[in-house]
C-alpha cells in the first residue's frame, strides 16, 4: 500500500473545514444529539453504523446486538424489520436504529411504468405523485429508504439500465430527478408517509462503453458536468437524503473511489450533507479495478474519497468496512476523525427519518393512510396512458373503433402478466397485473369479438404458433399485435449488441401484415429498439415500454381513443444498432452530415434516427405559431422571455408538450446543436389556442469554458419550439455584455 499519508492528510483538513460549515447549516438540535451519541460510541459501534448488509445471510443476531450492523437491505414487512429493529434499539448498547433500504423504482406494491417511460410522459407532477404512492406502500411495509431514482443519463440503449432512468437528456433527466425525491421524501423526512431517496448511480455509469454493463467509462470533465452531472445536482437541490456511488471506473478513478466527484463536487461544489453508499460490493470491487491492493486499502481508498457507507452484499467476503476500518483507524492509517465525518452523516439521515423517536413500523397507523386502492390505480393508469409514444399512425388506422366486428389480439405479450411490470419491480402481484387482453377486453362493446392468439413466444425461433395466428388475423377486422422484451431483457446485467426484436416476432409481424387485416403493433420494451424493418411495413406503432399494473387499461385507453397518446421520447431510436450512440444533442462536427461524401455519414445507413427525441404524434394536430421572444437583444443577467402560440387543429382534444431549445451559435468551446432548456405539458380542446409563455435566464445559456470555469459568453443565440425535434418553429436573440 503506498504511504498513507499523503492520501488523506488534505482530505482530513478539507473534509474537517467541510464538517464544520455544514453543521452550521442543520438543526442545531440534531447536530448536537449526533455529537453527543457520536462522544460515545465504541470504534466498532461506528463501523457498524458504515455497514450495510443484505438480508441476514451472513449476519447474526449478535452483530446487530454487538452495534455491528448499521442498515439492510432486501428485508421487507414490517415484522420482519421491527424484529430487527427491536433487537438493535432495545437490545444493543446504545440502542442506534437501523435503517432499511430497498429498491423502490417505479412502485412497490402498485407498478408503475418503468422510469424510462415515465420520463416519455413528461409530466413531473404526476411522476412525483407516482413516487409518493410507492413511498406510503414501501413504508408501510417497513422500508426507510429506497434506492432510487436512478439518474444516470444514457444515450446508449445497448445498456439495460437503459430502462432504468429517464433517457439522453440533462433538463428532462433533472426534472424528472427532482419530482421523484420530492414524491418519496415530501417535505420533512419524518412524516411516515415518505422515505429517503438515494439518487444513483453516481456517475458516469450510463456511459459504459458498449452499452456493456460494468464497463469502462472514460469522459472529459466538460462532459460530465454538462450531462451526466445535472440530475445528481438536482436531486442535491431537491432535498435527496443519499447518494448511491457507481462501479464503474470514471475515467480511470473509480466511481466509488473519486474524490473528486465524491468530495469536491458533492461536497464542497453543492454542499451536500446527506451521506453516500457504495453500490453492491462496490467498495471490494476497487480489487478488481486494480487501484487497491486487498479489501483494507479499498475501504482506505472509499472513504477517504466520501463513500459513507458499504453496502456489503451477500459477498462471502464479508464486505470492506467491517473487515477493515477499524484496524486501519487503531493503525493510524485511517483518521478517526474522518471517520466520525462519515459516521455523522448517516446518523444525520436517522434521525431526519425520525428513527430514533419511532423506529418501528405502526401497522395500524398505514391501515388509516394508505392510499385508496382506486386512488393508486388512477394514478397508475393515468402515468401509464401518458407514457405512451404513438410512434406511426398511417391513414389515422388509430384510434381503433370499438364497435368492430372483432379483433385479434396476438403476441407473446398480449396475455402476458409476468413481464408487464418490466425490470426493478418490487412487490407487484401478478393477479394485479392487466393483460393486454383484458384490458382490451373489457373496453369494447359487448358486440365485439375478441380473440387471442400467442403467435411465437418472446424469445425462440419456433413458428410452430403462426399459421393459427395468422388464420385468426385473416378473419378479424383488425389485429393488435403485443411484441417486445421480456422483463429479464433490460435492466441491470442485461446489455443486448442486437436490438432488434428477440427471437422470431419480426417475422411474425410481417406475416400477419401480408394478411392485410389492419395492423396496429403494441411495443413492450425497456430501451429503444431498432425496428426499422416492421416500422417500413405496418401502419400503427404504439410504444407502451413496460407499463406496469394498469398495462391492458391504459393500452385500451389509448387504442380506442379514451385517452389521446401524448407520450414523446426521453430517449433516440437508432435505425440500427451500428448508429449507437445517437442521440439529439450533439455537437455539430466540422464535416456535418450531408449527401456530400467526404462528411460525417456513413456509406450503408441513413445519419438520422429512425425516431427522435422528444417525438411522438397525437391523434390530433398542433399548430405553432407566433413565436416570440423579449428582449431581440439580451444583456448578460437578464431574463429572457419567450412565447408561442399552440393551436389545437384536430377534432380530437389532446395533450402536447411544447418543448424549448437553445443553440449557442458561436462560443469558445463548440456546443451542441441544440439543447432542451424548458417544456410545458398543455392541454388542448378541439380547435382552443393558448400562449405558452417560458422564462431563460442567462444561467441557461453557460457552459463550461476552456479552463472549466462556468461561463456566459455573448452572441446569437437560436431558440426553438415545438412538439419534437425535428419540427421545430425558430428566431433568435443577440446576448450583449451587461
Ligand atoms: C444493484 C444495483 C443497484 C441496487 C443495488 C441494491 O447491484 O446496481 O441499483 O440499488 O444493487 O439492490
Amino acid at each position: 500500500m503506498n504511504s498513507p499519508a499523503k492520501h488523506f492528510l488534505i482530505p482530513v483538513l478539507l473534509v474537517g473545514l467541510h464538517a464544520v460549515t455544514t453543521v452550521f447549516a442543520q438543526s442545531p438540535q440534531i447536530e448536537e444529539k449526533i455529537d453527543s451519541l457520536l462522544a460515545k460510541m465504541t470504534l466498532v459501534e461506528k463501523v457498524g453504523q458504515l455497514t450495510q448488509y443484505s438480508g441476514m445471510k451472513y449476519v447474526s443476531e449478535e452483530m446487530i446486538r454487538e452495534g455491528k450492523v448499521g442498515s439492510f437491505l432486501n428485508v421487507r414487512g414490517a415484522e420482519a424489520v421491527n424484529r430487527l429493529q427491536k433487537i438493535a434499539t432495545e437490545e444493543s448498547r446504545l440502542g442506534i436504529p437501523l435503517i432499511f433500504g430497498n429498491d423502490v423504482i417505479h412502485g412497490y406494491r402498485t407498478t408503475f411504468p418503468i422510469p424510462l417511460g415515465a420520463a416519455a410522459s413528461w409530466n413531473p407532477g404526476l411522476v412525483e405523485k407516482a413516487a409518493r404512492i410507492a413511498a406510503v406502500e414501501a413504508a408501510a411495509a417497513g422500508t426507510h429508504w429506497t434506492f432510487a431514482p436512478m439518474v444516470d443519463i444514457a444515450r446508449d440503449p445497448r445498456w439495460g439500465r437503459i430502462a432504468e432512468g429517464a433517457g439522453e437528456d440533462p433538463y428532462l433527466g433533472s426534472m424528472m430527478a427532482a419530482a421523484q425525491v420530492s414524491g418519496f421524501q415530501g417535505s420533512d423526512l419524518s412524516d411516515p408517509l415518505t422515505i429517503a431517496a438515494c439518487a444513483k448511480h453516481y456517475v458516469g455509469y450510463g456511459a459504459a462503453e458498449g452499452g456493456r454493463d460494468y464497463n469502462t467509462v472514460d469522459m472529459s470533465e466538460r462532459l460530465l458536468r454538462e450531462v451526466y452531472l445535472p440530475p445528481y445536482q438536482a436531486s442535491v437541490k431537491a432535498g435527496v437524503a443519499t447518494l448511491m456511488s457507481a462501479f464503474n471506473d470514471l475515467s480511470g478513478v473509480p466511481a466509488s473511489a473519486n474524490r473528486f466527484t465524491l468530495t469536491h463536487v458533492l461536497r464542497d461544489e453543492w454542499d451536500f450533507d446527506g451521506f453516500v453508499v457504495s453500490d453492491y460490493n462496490a467498495i471490494g470491487e476497487l480489487v478488481n479495478h486494480g487501484i487497491a491492493a486487498d479489501k483494507k486499502e479499498a475501504a482506505l481508498r472509499a472513504i477517504s474519497a466520501g463513500v459513507d457507507m458499504d453496502m456489503v452484499g451477500d459477498t462471502l467476503a464479508g464486505g470492506s468496512y467491517p473487515a477493515a476500518l477499524a484496524e486501519l483507524v487503531t493503525k493510524k492509517l485511517l483518521s478517526d476523525s474522518l471517520l466520525d465525518v462519515s459516521v455523522h452523516r448517516v446518523l444525520r439521515i436517522k434521525y431526519r427519518l425520525g428513527l430514533f423517536k419511532h423506529p418501528y413500523v405502526d401497522t395500524v397507523f398505514y391501515k388509516d393512510y394508505m392510499f385508496a386502492r382506486a386512488y393508486r390505480d388512477s394514478i397508475a393508469r393515468q402515468l401509464a396512458r401518458e407514457s405512451m409514444v404513438l410512434l406511426k399512425n398511417e391513414h389515422n388506422l388509430l384510434p381503433l373503433g370499438r364497435n368492430l366486428k372483432s379483433i385479434a389480439v396476438i403476441g407473446p405479450l398480449a396475455n402476458n402478466r409476468h413481464d408487464l411490470a418490466g425490470p426493478w419491480s418490487a412487490e407487484e402481484r401478478d393477479e394485479e397485473m392487466i393483460p393486454v387482453l383484458k384490458g382490451i377486453r373489457e373496453a369494447v362493446s359487448p358486440g365485439t369479438k375478441i380473440e387471442f392468439a400467442v403467435g411465437c413466444e418472446i424469445k425462440g425461433n419456433d413458428k410452430g404458433n403462426f399459421g393459427e395466428a395468422i388464420r385468426l388475423a385473416e378473419r378479424s377486422d383488425a389485429v393488435v399485435l403485443v411484441l417486445g422484451e421480456s422483463k429479464e431483457m433490460s435492466g441491470e446485467a442485461a446489455s443486448r449488441t442486437c436490438l432488434n426484436l428477440p427471437g422470431v416476432q419480426e417475422d411474425l409481424a410481417e406475416e400477419i401484415n401480408k394478411t392485410g387485416t389492419p395492423l396496429v403493433i403494441v411495443l413492450m420494451n425497456g430501451r429503444p429498439l431498432t425496428i426499422s424493418r416492421i416500422a417500413a411495413q405496418v401502419p400503427a406503432i404504439l410504444e407502451a415500454w413496460f407499463p406496469g399494473n394498469q398495462a391492458g387499461n391504459a393500452i385500451a385507453d389509448v387504442l380506442f381513443g379514451k385517452y389521446n397518446p401524448s407520450g414523446k421520447l426521453p430517449v433516440t431510436f437508432p435505425r440500427n444498432a451500428g448508429q449507437i450512440p445517437v442521440y439529439y444533442n450533439h455537437l455539430n462536427t466540422g464535416r456535418p452530415p450531408s449527401d456530400e461524401k467526404y462528411t460525417s455519414r456513413y456509406i450503408d445507413s441513413p445519419v438520422s434516427p429512425l425516431y427522435p427525441f422528444g417525438y411522438g404524434l397525437s391523434y390530433t394536430t398542433f399548430n405553432y405559431s407566433n413565436l416570440n421572444i423579449e428582449p431581440p437583444v439580451a444583456k448578460i443577467g437578464d431574463t429572457i422571455r419567450i412565447s408561442v402560440k399552440v393551436k389545437n387543429e384536430g377534432s380530437i382534444s389532446g395533450a402536447e408538450v411544447v418543448q424549448l431549445y437553445i443553440r449557442d451559435r458561436l462560443a469558445s468551446i463548440s456546443r451542441p446543436v441544440m439543447a432542451l432548456r424548458r417544456f410545458e405539458k398543455i392541454d388542448l380542446a378541439p380547435g382552443e389556442m393558448k400562449t405558452v409563455a417560458f422564462e431563460i435566464t442567462t444561467e441557461d445559456l453557460s457552459f463550461y469554458g476552456v479552463d472549466m470555469k462556468k461561463i456566459v459568453e455573448p452572441g446569437m443565440f437560436d431558440i426553438m419550439t415545438g412538439g419534437n425535434t425535428t419540427a421545430l418553429l425558430t428566431t433568435s436573440f443577440k446576448l450583449v455584455e451587461k
